[in-house]
């Protein structure tokens, strides 16, 4: 015989323990069960629905207030998370593995068994959804309402997926604990006003307070909206088509990707920025920064080190820090560029300007990732000329790049790469003393030794530069195809 449970189903944890409590006291079976939402049925039946109290869920169930069920307490904390998920398929799953717990306490560690998977599912559907909520929420300030001791007054609208107010409630007032808010939601509410946070499980209405604030956050997402490092992929991920109706800046999202090349381009033509105006402070940070324990002489890390306080020539001076290669010292390619640019100079490492979005791209859809590879330069220091407010990107002499191969070489010499591609005239100069004119010898492979090879591209910046629009789409064709062969040039 089979009985059935009514419950509200709105992520509170006690109703369902309780009645599981009850059912498990009395030895019922999970498959006996019929775990059913009153809501539901009130949508099918209205009024007409005789729903049984949640104190007596079944009359022949034992109801021992007393009684004590020992579960562990991982399953407990399990349980919490898991009943606000809106499947409503949770209670009989959570009470399945309760019942099952009692015969093997062990059964959450087995992460094979299809309850096991299904729980854990629902759990980290719910701990996305709660990482949402805090993220996603804006509040807008309410005109006309002031709270008590004039506290200003804010509401906020979110559409979560599962039932979750109450887990991630106190993190708004932990936050926002000095304003009086409401967060309004299809599956409950929030409220603070300094002294009490109060929680409904009730849904609430939208209300539609579109103000200036969201002018504000339009403008503050456009101004740290970097083209250079989106990843449509990873944002889409991030930040849900869903979540966009309810997010001011959701609006400019597609121009501003539509948009992100010319802006990209246009960053690559000039390859400037303002100098920070305490740049001399990074400096001395970056130069005296430790790098942890004294490495082993001969390893990569005692070279990282000894180049911080590299002053072989006089680029040091004016450059925020060194910027070394970086990658895995035992890689099979190396790619060597020019010099650090503007970003890269601040951010202390290679490519993470636009030149290294073109590179990344092209590695990526040559089948690699970045991360796989050791990316350095020719010269580790940026040269540039003060022009204004910006600092204009200068190519560096002969001199400059005979200097810093010492650099060079001894990074070669300890990742030993199979094949290593210089990206323009300076790389090349660098590692051949060579000073071929580009075209000649791009795209052959040039064997450098028994183990190893030398491969010649273009520079990514030399793509973004050209003016023409047609001709820069056939640079980067080209570019690509370069990159497109190293893996093969590397076996
Ligand atoms: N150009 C380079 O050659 N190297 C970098 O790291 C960035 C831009």
């Amino acid at each position: 015989m089979t009985e059935t449970c009514f419950l509200e189903g709105r992520g509170d944890l006690s109703e369902w323990r309780d009645a599981a409590r009850r059912f498990l006291l009395s030895g019922i079976e999970p498959t006996a069960i019929d775990w059913r939402l009153s809501s539901e049925e009130r949508e099918l039946f209205g009024d007409r629905a005789k729903l049984p109290q949640k104190e007596s869920p079944h009359p022949t169930v034992a109801t021992s207030g007393a009684a004590k069920v020992a579960v562990p307490s991982a399953f407990l904390r399990l349980a919490e998370a898991v009943i606000c998920h809106s499947d409503p398929g949770r209670f009989a799953l959570l009470y399945r593995i309760l019942f099952r717990l009692k015969r093997d306490l062990h059964l959450l560690d087995v992460k094979s068994d299809a309850d096991i998977v299904a729980v854990d599912r629902m759990h980290k559907a719910v701990r996305r959804d709660c990482h949402k909520m805090t993220a996603f929420v804006r509040f807008k300030e309410m005109q006309f309402s002031v709270g008590v001791m004039d506290r200003r007054r804010f509401f906020a609208w979110f559409e979560p997926d599962h039932f979750i107010v109450d887990r991630v409630a106190p993190f708004f007032q932990r936050r926002f604990t000095d304003m009086d808010w409401i967060i309004a939601t299809p599956r409950g509410s929030a409220s603070w006003d300094g002294q009490t946070l109060m929680t409904s499980t009730e849904p609430a209405e939208k209300l539609d307070i579109s103000d200036e604030t969201d002018e504000l956050w339009r403008t503050h997402y456009a101004s740290i909206f970097n083209p250079a490092r989106l990843k449509v992929r990873m944002m889409m991920a991030e930040m849900p088509k869903k979540y966009w109706k309810n997010l001011p800046e959701a609006e400019l999202i597609p121009g501003l990707i539509a948009g992100a090349e010319a802006k990209l381009l246009d960053m690559g033509q000039r390859q400037s920025s303002e100098p920070l105006p305490f740049h001399h402070r990074l400096q001395k940070m970056a130069a005296h920064a430790s790098a942890g324990p004294t490495a082993l002489p001969g390893t990569m890390d005692a070279l990282r080190q000894e180049a911080k306080h590299c002053s072989r020539c006089d680029l040091h001076c004016r450059a925020t820090q060194t910027v070394f290669g970086e990658g895995p010292v035992d890689a099979s390619i190396m790619i060597v560029g020019e010099q650090p640019g503007d970003q890269e100079d601040l951010a202390g490492r290679p490519f993470m300007g636009p030149a290294g979005r073109v590179l990344e791209d092209a590695l990526s859809l040559a089948g690699f990732n970045r991360r796989e590879l050791y990316v350095t330069n020719a010269v580790k220091h940026f040269k540039y000329e003060p022009r204004g407010k910006r600092r204009i990107h200068q190519r560096p002499n002969e001199g400059e790049v005979q200097q810093c191969r010492w650099w060079l070489t001894r990074e070669i010499t300890v990742v030993k790469p199979r094949l290593i591609v210089a990206l323009g005239a300076t790389a090349l100069f660098s590692l051949t003393d060579r000073k071929d004119r580009l075209a000649d010898i791009r795209g052959r492979p040039i064997v450098m030794d028994d183990t190893r090879t030398l491969f010649v591209t273009a520079h990514p910046s030399y793509v973004l530069r050209v003016q023409d629009k047609d001709r820069r789409a056939d640079e980067l064709a080209q570019f690509r195809r370069d990159i497109s062969r190293i893996g093969r040039l590397a076996t």
